[in-house]
C-alpha cells in the first residue's frame, strides 16, 4: 500500500491516517471519530489476545487428537484464523486496521445499513490494498473475495443470518451512535462458543443519570440511580447494566457471557466479553444479577442479589446438582442504616467480575512487546494496568465526596486506603475516575475511618443542622481502631507509575458523534492523553 505522501487524494477529499491504515474521507458521508483512536487500539490489542489464547486451546485440542490419529496419520497443525464482524462499521477504518494489524484474522465482514458509508468503505478497503483480488474461483476459502468485505445493510438482519451454527463468525464488534440495545438480541446468537463479542455504548446519559430511567429500562432491563458520585460510581453502573443485558439476552439462547475486560472510557462503555453455551453457566446467569439500594446521602449502598444456588452433593455418585433458589429479602431497612436518608434502588445488573485478570495480563504483556504499534500505548497501559488490580467489589467512592457527606476536609486517597488496609480490608484505585478507591470493607468500616480522620481535623458543628444526615454519621460510635500511617500494599503498580488513564484536555471532536465530520487536513495534536496521581 503507498504511504501517506503517496496517496493521491482526489479533489473534494481528505486523508486520514490512523496507524497502519489511510482513509479517504469526504464532507457528510460517513462518521468518523478520530478521538475513538484508543477504542481502536484497545479493541486490537484485546482481540489479539483473545485470538492467540483461542490459537493455543486448539492447537491443544489438535496435539490430543495426534496423538490419538499418530499411528494412522501424520497431520500438521495450522494456525486458526478467525472471521470478525463488524457490524457498524461507517468508514471501514476500524476493519482495515483489524485486517492489517491482527495477524491470526482471516477476514472482515464490515457492515453498515447507509449506502454513503458503504461507497467509502469500498474505497478506503481497495487503498489500503484489502479488497477482492483476480485469484482463481476455485479457490475452497474465498480468499479472493478480499481480507475486509462490504456488507449493505442492516446490522441485525445480518447477524441473525448468521446465527446457524454453521455461520457463525468468531468476533462481533458492535460500535454504534448511542446504545447498542438493538442489535444485542441479534450478536449474541451469531457468534461462535469461546467467541468474542465486543461492545460499545455512548449513550451514558441513559445509562449512567436517573433522567431516563424508563429509556434505561427498556434498552438494559435495569435502572441506573442518582447518587452524588454520579459520574464516578454510576459509570460503573452503567457498565454493569450493559453486561446484565447481554448476560440476560445470552441466556434466552442457552448461553452465557464471561467478561474479559469491561472499561468505562471518557463518554462511552466498550466491554469485550466471551461467549459460551452450557446449561448449568447459563442457569447461574441468574445468580450473577442483583439489585442495590443507594444512599442519597452518603451513598452506601446494599446488595439484593436476585437468586442464589445451591449445591447438593449426591451420596452415592459423589455428583454435585445445583439447585436454584430466589433470594430473600430485603437485605436492609427501608433507611439507610448508616444517616437514615432515603435508598433509591438501582438494576438488576450484573453483580459478577468486570474484568478476568489474567487475560488482562496478557493484554498488558501484549502491550509491552507491542507499544510502538499502538498510538495510544500510553493510555492504554495506564488503563489496563488499574483494570487488573481492581478488586471485584461493585461500586467505588473518591475522598471527596465522602468527606462532603461528613462535612469535613477530605483526606488523601493514601491516608483513606492506608486506614482500610490496617484494618484488614482490601483496597485498589478504579479505572473509571481519577482519584477512586474500591475496597472490599463494609460501608461502616468506611464510615468509621472517616469518624477518626474527624478526630484529627474536627468538623464545626455550629455548621452542621440539627437532625441532618452528616449529624447522624458524626454521632455514630466507632468501632475501629483507626491508623492512617501509610501502609505498604497502599502504594501499588499503578498508584507508583504515572499513569495516563483519562482522556484531558479533549479534542473539538470529543464525545459521541452523531453525524460525518467535515473539514480539512488529518493532522490532530495528540492531546488525549492525561495524567493521574
Ligand atoms: C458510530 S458509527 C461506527 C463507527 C465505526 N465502528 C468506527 O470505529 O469508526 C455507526 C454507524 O452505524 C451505522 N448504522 C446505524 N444503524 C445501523 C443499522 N441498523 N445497521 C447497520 N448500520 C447501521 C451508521 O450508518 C454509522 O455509519
Ligand atoms: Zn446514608
Amino acid at each position: 500500500m503507498a504511504s501517506a505522501e503517496q496517496v493521491q487524494i482526489p479533489d473534494g477529499f481528505r486523508l486520514h491516517t490512523e496507524n497502519t491504515s489511510h482513509i479517504l474521507l469526504s464532507a457528510n458521508e460517513a462518521f468518523l471519530n478520530p478521538v475513538q483512536e484508543f477504542n481502536r487500539d484497545l479493541s486490537i490489542a484485546c482481540i489479539r489476545t483473545w485470538s492467540d489464547d483461542l490459537n493455543k486451546v486448539k492447537e491443544e485440542k489438535w496435539k490430543v487428537a495426534l496423538e490419538k490419529r499418530l499411528a494412522r496419520k501424520r497431520l500438521k497443525s495450522m494456525p486458526y484464523n478467525f472471521v470478525l464482524l463488524e457490524a457498524l462499521s461507517a468508514t471501514g477504518l476500524r476493519s482495515i486496521r483489524y485486517a492489517k494489524e491482527i495477524p491470526l484474522l482471516r477476514y472482515v465482514i464490515a457492515n453498515d445499513l447507509s449506502d454513503a458509508a458503504t461507497a467509502t468503505m469500498k474505497r478506503n478497503i481497495d487503498l489500503n490494498g484489502l479488497g477482492p483480488t483476480d485469484a482463481p474461483s476455485s479457490d475452497p476459502m474465498n480468499e479472493n473475495l478480499g481480507k475486509v468485505r462490504v456488507n449493505e445493510g442492516d446490522a441485525c438482519t445480518l447477524m441473525y443470518n448468521h446465527r446457524d451454527n454453521s455461520k457463525r463468525v468468531d468476533v462481533v464488534d458492535l460500535d454504534p451512535y448511542g446504545t447498542a440495545a438493538p442489535f444485542v438480541d441479534a450478536a449474541v446468537q451469531c457468534v461462535n462458543d469461546g467467541g468474542l463479542l465486543c461492545v460499545t455504548c455512548t449513550d451514558l446519559a441513559v445509562l449512567a443519570t436517573t433522567n431516563f430511567p424508563e429509556k434505561c429500562f427498556a434498552n438494559y432491563g435495569g435502572v441506573s440511580v442518582k447518587a452524588e458520585y454520579a459520574h464516578e460510581a454510576v459509570k460503573r453502573q452503567a457498565l454493569r447494566l450493559a453486561l446484565h443485558s447481554l448476560s440476560t439476552s445470552a441466556a434466552r439462547y442457552g448461553r452465557y457471557i464471561e467478561p474479559l475486560l469491561s472499561l468505562s472510557i471518557d463518554f462511552y462503555v466498550r466491554v469485550f466479553v466471551r461467549v459460551h453455551s452450557g446449561a448449568l453457566e447459563t442457569k447461574k446467569a441468574l445468580t450473577k444479577a442483583a439489585n442495590y439500594y443507594i444512599c442519597s446521602h452518603c451513598q452506601s449502598w446494599y446488595e439484593q442479589p436476585l437468586g442464589r444456588t445451591v449445591e447438593k452433593v449426591h451420596q452415592k455418585s459423589g455428583q454435585v446438582n445445583h439447585l436454584f433458589k430466589t433470594q430473600a429479602g430485603p437485605t436492609v431497612s427501608e433507611k439507610c442504616p448508616e444517616c437514615e436518608s432515603t435508598l433509591h434502588i438501582a438494576g438488576p445488573m450484573w453483580s459478577g467480575p468486570l474484568h478476568d485478570s489474567a487475560f488482562v495480563d496478557r493484554v498488558l504483556e501484549h502491550l509491552q512487546h507491542n507499544a510502538d504499534h499502538y498510538g495510544t500505548a500510553v493510555r492504554m497501559k495506564g488503563m489496563l494496568t488499574v483494570a487488573k488490580e481492581e478488586i471485584s467489589t461493585p461500586f467505588y467512592f473518591t475522598p471527596s465526596k465522602l468527606a462532603s457527606a461528613f462535612h469535613c476536609c477530605s483526606p488523601s486517597l493514601n491516608n483513606l486506603a492506608s486506614a482500610l488496609l490496617h484494618a484488614g480490608h482490601k483496597v485498589s484505585r478504579s479505572h473509571a475516575c481519577p482519584g477512586s478507591l474500591k475496597t472490599t470493607a463494609p460501608q461502616k468500616d468506611i464510615h468509621d475511618v472517616m469518624r477518626g480522620w474527624i478526630q484529627k481535623n474536627p468538623v464545626k458543628m455550629e455548621n452542621i443542622s440539627e437532625g441532618s444526615p452528616a449529624r447522624k454519621l458524626l454521632a455514630k460510635e466507632s468501632h475501629l481502631q483507626v491508623n492512617f500511617k501509610q501502609h505498604p500494599d497502599s502504594i501499588t503498580p499503578s498508584s507508583e507509575i504515572k499513569l495516563v488513564r483519562y482522556q484531558q484536555n479533549p479534542t473539538s471532536n470529543w464525545g459521541p458523534g452523531t453525524k460525518a465530520i467535515s473539514g480539512s487536513g488529518n493532522k490532530r495534536k495528540r492531546n488525549d492523553e492525561g495524567a493521574d496521581n
